[in-house]
């Protein structure tokens, strides 16, 4: 007995050990060190926030919080219907035409005029119609019926061999698509889960992600328990640096990722680099183009330099590059709820298929998370890339970049501009995001003041930064110089109010009330404790299901 015991424990101890020569190898003596001091100061100040006094002062503020945030996003005023039980007698067409044009009126943010970043990608009229048309005569297909309906099985495996073509897929290379860029990234992840699983019989999977990755990564690693290491990306070039990559791969590292461009700053991560690192050590590398969808392989061909083209590229053209995800509901210009996701070979996506041969129900398969999908998203996406083409896409790519390329100038050259705020990395393809680099002018103040001006533009953190991508709403006349013209307005201003107050002026801006964006990101995201900023989220979460 004692001895069966024994070995336990030796086991244990050795595993302890392991792990700790990983996690120190991974993150260095002195990361080590902060991270456990990061830990240990997050906890006392969680242990601070929960004191009787505080407590209720953070609940308080909460409250008042979610009340703001509720007659936002659900104030109507008092003559708005709201239903809440069905209707007992069915509805007119004149009924339902009358109420649904009234809904799509609801006060809304001008998309139209190019004053949001990202959400809308094309929303020209004439595609629009092309999508309605498409969806209407395949609206009651459903592609898990592939004998039911042929033309949807047809349409989809087109849509996955164009995407491919788009992306230097080798012969046997193979794809899904899915609802989303969220759903591929999910897939990609499984895929490389389930693959450590079966052939390195790996149990506690890792992944390597870039700080700047998309939230979808640690979805994944929250959803199919893949533990998530985060590298900084940061300044000057905000792209992952490749040898903390390398030192943090152990044997139960399942996937390296990279973006082509990221999210948060719009850059290319190094795909030539960690390439060579995923041969190196046999493992699957994902690239995440989602956003950079089908801009990113027509740069070269829109007159634009192409990321890496002389070390590779980005794509399956890398002979490392496992899978990638490319969102055609982004510059794909499909309607919302399409993705692809790619893989080198069939093997690859196999692996992300679900598969239940005993069933009560019958033999039982599917390729992605949903059971039942829309065939009429799958027409809506085929007759998008159709009626766009290859020659449309190469258009947008160029309005869109040289839109993103004004902006870009605007702030390195406009005096006003170029000397408070400054481009974060090198961006090559619709996102530019800055930062302040005059150190008492907040990012997200200026955030707030464009807010105000009507504009749409995402606040990112740490480091603290806002964020543009370019859609084809804002390559519209004059959107893009207004955006510049409000921009310089707001800094201007904001310089001058920080002078008042440094000079001990006696402005208004003293007690100015902080905007939704300073508040959020500046107040409570410099809390060293996130507790009180994941409440606001599930207060959000919560308001969305307010009828
Ligand atoms: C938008 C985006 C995704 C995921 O997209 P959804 O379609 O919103 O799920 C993934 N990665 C990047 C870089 C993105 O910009
Ligand atoms: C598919 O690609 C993966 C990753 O490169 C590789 O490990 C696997 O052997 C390939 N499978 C086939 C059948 O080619």
């Amino acid at each position: 007995m004692s001895s069966i015991r024994q070995i336990f424990l030796v086991l244990f101890v050795f595993r302890l050990l392991r792990n700790s020569f990983y996690f120190l190898r991974g993150h260095g003596v002195l990361g080590s060190l902060s991270i456990f001091y990061n830990a240990l100061y997050k906890r006392l100040y969680h242990m601070f926030l929960s004191l009787p006094g505080i407590r209720s002062k953070v609940d308080k503020q909460i409250a008042s919080a979610t009340k703001e945030l509720e007659d936002k996003l659900t104030g109507f005023g008092p003559d708005t219907n709201r239903y809440r039980k069905l209707p007992k007698e069915p509805w007119t067409p004149e009924q339902l035409k009358t109420e649904l044009t009234q809904l799509s009126n609801l006060k809304r943010t001008r998309w139209e005029e190019g004053k949001v970043s990202g959400a809308v990608y094309h929303g020209g009229d004439e595609l629009l119609n092309i999508q309605a048309e498409a969806m209407k005569l395949f609206s009651v297909s459903n592609p898990i019926h592939a004998d039911v309906f042929p033309a949807v099985r047809k349409m989809e495996a087109e849509i996955v061999a164009m995407v491919l073509s788009m992306f230097n897929a080798p012969d046997h290379a193979a794809g899904a698509t899915t609802s989303g860029g969220t759903e591929s990234i999910l897939m990609a992840c499984l895929s490389a889960r389930n693959k450590a699983k079966a052939e390195r019989r790996v149990s506690y999977p890792e992944m390597i992600i870039p700080s700047t990755a998309h939230a979808a990564f640690h979805k994944a690693g929250q959803y199919f328990g893949i533990t998530v290491h985060l590298v900084h990306c940061a300044a000057p070039d905000y792209t992952v640096p490749i040898n903390k990559v390398r030192r943090l791969i152990n044997p139960n590292t399942i996937l390296l990722v990279g973006s082509a461009p990221n999210y948060p700053h719009g850059n290319v991560d190094d795909i030539p680099a960690l390439s060579r690192l995923a041969i190196q050590h046999k493992l699957p590398l994902h690239v995440d183009c989602c956003l950079g969808s089908f801009l990113m392989p027509c740069l070269a061909k829109a007159g634009f330099p192409s990321p890496y083209a002389e070390s590779g590229g980005f794509d399956f053209a890398l002979p490392g590059v496992t899978s990638i995800s490319v969102d055609t509901h982004k510059y794909g210009f499909a309607p919302k709820g399409n993705s692809c996701i790619l893989y080198r070979n069939k093997s690859l996506r196999q692996y992300q298929y679900f598969i239940s041969p005993d069933w009560s129900g019958g033999v039982y398969g599917s390729p992605s998370i949903a059971g039942s999908r829309a065939g009429a998203l799958i027409a809506g996406a085929w007759a998008s890339m159709m009626a766009v083409g290859e020659k449309g896409y190469i258009d947008a790519t160029h309005k869109i970049v040289s839109t993103r390329i004004t902006v870009q100038n605007a702030i390195k050259e406009h005096p006003v501009l170029k000397e408070t705020l400054s481009v974060m990395g090198d961006p090559m393809v619709s996102v530019i995001a800055f930062e302040s680099k005059d150190k008492p002018i907040d990012i997200y103040d200026i955030a707030d003041a464009m807010s105000a001006k009507g504009w749409h533009l995402n606040s990112v953190q740490d480091p603290p930064g806002l964020h543009v991508a370019v859609t084809m709403p804002m390559t519209r006349d004059g959107a893009v110089d207004n955006l510049i013209e409000d921009l310089v307005a707001v800094v201007r201003t904001e310089k001058e109010r920080v002078v008042e107050q440094m000079t001990g002026g006696t402005g208004a801006g003293l007690e100015r009330k902080r905007g939704r964006q300073a508040q959020l990101y500046g107040v409570a995201g410099s809390l060293p404790d996130k507790s009180v900023v994941e409440r606001m989220v599930v207060a959000y979460l919560d308001t969305l299901y307010l009828a």
